[in-house]
């Protein structure tokens, strides 16, 4: 629980090389374990990463009464019978995915209560779309304290919810998904305007397809989802469900490479869902090939210059908020001044206090836009891993620099990485988990 990572930095040399594995995606897998709960018959998963989240979604499944099996990147969940509905306020608070669950549960159970749902300390991150949105759908919300917090509680009336129009204010990705899944099992038809497009919602919605589920208008930002009639289940027939590539994992060893690579191939991604971040890394000068299943990046040449370039974040397409901080860790080796224009999440730029620690030139401008000036030489230092995101990215910064770092609270890239410390260590990174 208290690992810290030990990191050699290469001191600006390009050191990596060779293959480098992508895992099944966080944000995919998670919900599609959620969506178990949608089925009369077992989900049977591949690829799944070997993450805490994953533990912790199991977890929570399993306090539900559900029976969760896990083996090598092998998940098999059943949710039969009557479950509980109330989720564990333990586990529940330290994940913030944990909302997605109230879909299902809502519409299968026709009642759900949580806990504020907690996770990666980079904003506010408030439910008032999932409250506004089940009460579209019909149900009934209510706030119990308790001494430990606030209790939320939704109730469908006659245990059912009603298709409902859904307009989300912004396309919040899990809001899309645990309303997708809500409707699944709701009493007619329900559409979803401004929906998220995040591929991994598209991914989704054709698995719940393939298992009895009417959902039209996927990749759009308007879904349409015909409700199952009376209280039929999706079946998923023995079917597997294979998780997706973590287009983000993919994304920041990209970033690595460029930075720190002769030549890295990054295995087993979905190049067309990067396309914001091959775009922007192109612009700055790295040169990239781009296969249909990896990228590959880095060079010899130790004169290569980067180009500064300003960054914004944006829902998908755009440039996604989980890949801002490993990229300004690369914009600090680009030559200019570089604005990084965060829009999604408002203490998403935390971090990068530490990276001027560290020998950046990094200026804050307001709690969204920080300006970079590179190139500025990296030193190594004691970090502490604040969210997952960063935490890769203090991995990233650490690799470039010169001299050892520390990175603690390594459990917070353990939530989102799988042995991370091994993979890179195979394509040359000197790094080595310490455990106290
Ligand atoms: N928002 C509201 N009210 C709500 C819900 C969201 O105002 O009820 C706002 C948020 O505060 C934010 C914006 O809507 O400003 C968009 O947030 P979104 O709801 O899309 O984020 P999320 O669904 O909570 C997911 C990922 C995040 C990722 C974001 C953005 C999961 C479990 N989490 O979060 O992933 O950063 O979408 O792409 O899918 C991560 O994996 O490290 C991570 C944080």
């Amino acid at each position: 629980m208290n690992d810290r990572f030990f990191i050699r930095g290469l001191s600006g040399a390009r050191e990596l090389s060779g293959t480098i594995p992508v895992s099944g995606a966080k944000n995919a897998a998670l919900k599609v374990m959620a969506a178990a709960l949608l089925f009369r018959d077992e989900v049977r998963m591949e690829n799944v990463p070997a993450i805490e989240d994953v533990k912790r979604m199991s977890d929570l499944l399993a306090d539900l009464g559900c029976k969760v099996v896990s083996g090598k990147r092998r998940t098999t969940i059943r949710c039969f019978g009557k479950l509980r509905t109330d989720l564990s306020p333990d586990i529940s608070k330290r994940m913030r995915s944990s909302i997605v669950l109230t879909g299902p549960l809502l519409a299968r159970f026709g009642e759900v209560s949580l806990p504020h749902p907690g996770g990666c300390v980079i904003g506010e991150r408030p439910i008032d779309f999932f409250i506004n949105g089940f009460r579209a759908l019909g149900a009934k919300f209510s706030i119990a304290g308790t001494p430990s917090g606030k209790t939320y509680r939704f109730r469908a009336p006659g245990g059912k919810l009603r298709g409902a129009h859904i307009f989300l204010k912004n396309p919040s990705v899990t809001a899309t998904e645990t309303f997708l899944m809500a409707a699944v099992l709701a009493e007619g038809t329900t559409t979803i305007e401004n929906a998220a497009l995040e591929p991994e919602i598209a991914d989704l919605a054709v698995f719940l397809n393939r298992s009895g589920a009417r959902i039209e208008g996927m990749g759009t930002s308007e879904l349409r989802i015909r409700g199952l009639p009376g209280s039929a289940l999706l079946r998923a027939r023995g079917a597997v469900y294979t998780t997706m590539p973590d287009r983000i994992e993919a994304g920041s060893f990209i970033i690595l490479g460029a930075l720190c690579a002769k030549k890295l191939r990054v295995e087993g991604c979905e190049p067309r869902h990067l396309k914001a971040l091959l775009d922007a890394l192109s612009s700055a000068g790295v040169s990239l090939e781009v296969g249909k299943r990896h990228v590959t990046v880095g060079t010899r040449s130790r004169r290569i210059r980067f180009r500064a370039v300003n960054i914004k974040t944006h829902e998908y397409p755009g440039f996604p908020t989980d890949l801002q901080a490993p990229m300004t860790v690369f914009l600090t080796q680009a030559s200019g001044e570089s604005l990084v224009f965060e829009t999604i999440f408002e203490g998403r730029l935390n971090y990068a206090e530490a990276l001027t620690g560290m020998g950046a030139d990094i200026t804050p401008m307001d709690p969204h836009r920080i300006l970079v000036k590179g190139p500025a030489a990296l030193r190594g230092k004691k970090l502490e891993s604040p969210d997952l995101r960063a935490g890769l990215a203090f991995i990233i910064a650490a690799a470039a620099a010169r001299g050892s770092s520390y990175i603690h609270n390594v459990y917070n890239i353990d939530r989102g990485y799988e042995r991370i410390e091994e993979r890179l260590s195979r394509v040359g990174l000197h790094i080595r988990r310490l455990s106290s």
